[in-house]
């Protein structure tokens, strides 16, 4: 009767659940506890009527309600446990497995987001989990409870009076049928309602996210009309919903408490005859009405287990996602403290998983002596940035191989590689977080005086300091706030203090005014010493500083050498020269 679906998702669920198993003994506990006091509360309505009210005896009706506040006590003591520990459950099982989920998406290769977006992958870490805690955290105990519920108040109800249970049990069908699917369609409903509720909060970011453009080009008025659109589409929803709520709430009313009204008359009859006792009949009362109400749960609450086995196949998906950049199972090589900073290139063919029909680096042999600079150039699209992206291993070639120090990339532990590296990449990436701490991103221990240092070389200090915080002025989401080349400097500051021997600046000074850039050019010569540094430069000064030039163009390495050589000999490069460097003429005779 379970899908495979179904068996998975109980099988990642118990996974995370098993490490809390007192937990969950306490909740059980506290769960039949609790369904059988509720249910014991129906002989206490029979006591109460047959032996308080219609004996008119103070004594017993002490007795009765003295029974009474003991059981309200222990339904107390009872659902409190079961709620705390319950919800417990439910918000510990997920923190345990937004945890171990976003620990292992950290680690997967950035291939893998290519082909999932990441906002898909967002979505999955908190919407399918809220799903899940709700369900661990109440749907299931529901589930249970109600289940016991049904059970035992038809046994009850059977014990109390067999023959008004056989008209139950013949009406219950008739009055459950239609309400059950009235409230499939409002669940129905809610879920659309939600997602159009979705649909005007991602077109409120975008429109916002991007005011400026929209308002430069005055598409207000487009954006008025087309959000409200969006908004009268989830008006219009959400009156159906409330309609069939409507129409739901007044058949339950209608058809539960006509039925009562029906069974009142029968039962009522017997009372008259004297064939049953007016306790009894309010006890079936009390027992149908909780096994009708707990029967309506149970179908609500079956529709959500349903969707919560599909946010667990979803999330049991991506943990078993495989890391394809893994180090190797045999000859692991561990590097020394530090690197020379070899780097060779040989024979290396690669293409994007998202474009596997074309080769971004196609044959390229390269090879960066230690200690020296190396100024990568090329026309855009030639794949240099890709050089780098093979050098950290974010991606292995399909053919030829990499080597650090003569030790090839692929037997290394990719973490044991990186941490030889340093980069600062063409969109600098700033985290949500104070200046220092995005500058401190890959060196944590470094002190707050190194900190500085490492700005005031990267020419970031000045402009720091006049910030209202300074050091410790929060920047927004990815450094919202700071002009592209105030964030190419933190970059490069946040690379200094790495301290790597290997250094790789992907058009890091692009965005910089002259001036900044000149100066940090002066420093650049100092920075370089005993480390090996790749540079992608758009600039004459910065590739001009460079011990060799590799020239670059559609993946491969077409000619090495110096300005001179090149200019004279390279017709890609003295083209590059005299247009990209933007020097004209003098270019190509300096
Ligand atoms: N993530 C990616 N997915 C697919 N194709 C890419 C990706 N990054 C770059 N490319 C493609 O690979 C080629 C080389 O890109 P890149 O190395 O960024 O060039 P460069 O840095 O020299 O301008 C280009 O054709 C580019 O469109
Ligand atoms: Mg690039």
């Amino acid at each position: 009767m379970l899908s495979s679906q179904h068996r998975r998702a109980i099988g990642l669920a118990s996974g995370f659940i098993a490490p809390y198993r007192k937990q969950v003994v306490g909740a059980l506990l506290a769960l039949i506890v609790t369904a059988g006091i509720t249910l014991s509360m129906g002989q206490g309505i029979r006591l109460l009527v047959d032996q308080g009210f219609m004996t008119r005896s103070p004594q017993l009706l002490n007795q009765s309600i003295g029974l009474f506040m003991v059981l309200v006590i222990g339904l107390a003591i009872g659902t409190f446990s079961r709620f705390y520990l319950v919800s417990w459950i439910g918000e510990r099982v997920v923190a345990d497995i937004r945890r171990q989920v976003f620990n292992h998406l950290v680690y997967l290769h950035p291939g893998f987001y290519e082909n999932n977006r990441s906002s898909e992958i967002q979505s999955r870490l908190t919407a399918d989990t809220t799903l899940l805690q709700s369900v661990i955290g109440s749907s299931l105990s529901l589930f249970l409870r109600n289940a016991l519920m049904v059970i035992g108040g038809i046994v009850l109800l059977f014990i109390t009076n067999p023959k008004l249970t056989s008209i139950v049990v013949i009406a219950l069908p008739l009055v459950l049928a239609p309400i059950l699917v009235f409230g499939r369609r409002v669940r129905s409903l809610s879920r659309q309602s939600q997602d159009r509720i979705a649909d005007v909060g991602s077109y409120v970011s975008e429109t916002l996210g991007q005011i400026k453009t929209v308002q430069a080009y005055n598409h207000q008025v487009q954006d008025e009309r087309r959000f409200a659109v969006t908004v009268e589409q989830a008006f219009d929803t959400a009156r159906k919903r409330i309609a069939q709520r409507a129409w739901l709430i007044t058949l339950v009313i209608v058809l539960v408490l006509g039925a009562v009204g029906v069974m009142l008359w029968v039962g009522g009859m017997d009372v008259i005859a004297g064939r049953i006792s007016g306790g009894e009949l309010a006890a079936f009362v009390f027992y149908s009405l909780i096994v009708g109400s707990a029967f309506g749960t149970l179908s609500e609450v079956i529709g959500e287990l349903q969707r919560a086995a599909g946010a667990a196949e979803r999330i049991a998906e991506l943990l078993r996602s495989q890391n394809i950049i893994q180090p190797p199972t045999s000859d692991l090589v561990t590097l020394p403290e530090r690197v020379r900073g070899d780097l060779r290139l040989e024979g290396v063919r690669f293409s994007y998983p998202s474009r596997p029909e074309s080769y971004a680096v196609d044959g390229l042999d390269l090879t960066v002596n230690a200690g020296e600079t190396l100024a990568l150039v090329g026309p855009s699209g030639a794949g240099k940035s890709t050089v780098y992206d093979l050098l950290l291993r974010f991606y292995d070639p399909a053919q030829g191989r990499i080597f650090i120090d003569g030790v090839p990339l692929t037997q290394l532990d990719p973490l044991d590689l990186r941490r030889h590296f340093a980069l600062v990449s063409q969109n600098p990436a700033l985290f949500f977080g104070t200046v220092e701490e995005n500058i401190r991103y890959g060196n944590p221990d470094a002190t707050a005086e190194q900190v500085r240092e490492a700005a005031r070389i990267a020419h970031a200090h000045d402009f720091i300091d006049k910030m209202p915080d300074g050091y410790q002025t929060h920047l927004g989401d990815g450094g919202l706030g700071l002009s592209g080349g105030q964030r190419q400097r933190l970059a490069i500051a946040r690379a200094l203090l790495v301290d790597a021997p290997i250094l790789l600046l992907d058009e890091a000074t692009s965005a910089l005014d002259a001036q900044s850039e000149h100066l940090i050019q002066q420093a650049l010569p100092n920075l370089m010493k005993n480390r090996t540094t790749l540079v992608i430069a758009h600039r004459l000064a910065t590739v001009k500083n460079a011990d060799r030039i590799a020239v670059m163009d559609q993946g491969r390495v077409v000619a090495v050498g110096t300005h001179q050589e090149l200019v004279a000999s390279n017709e890609l490069y003295a083209r590059l020269a005299a247009l990209q460097f933007n020097v004209g003429h003098a270019a190509v005779v300096d």
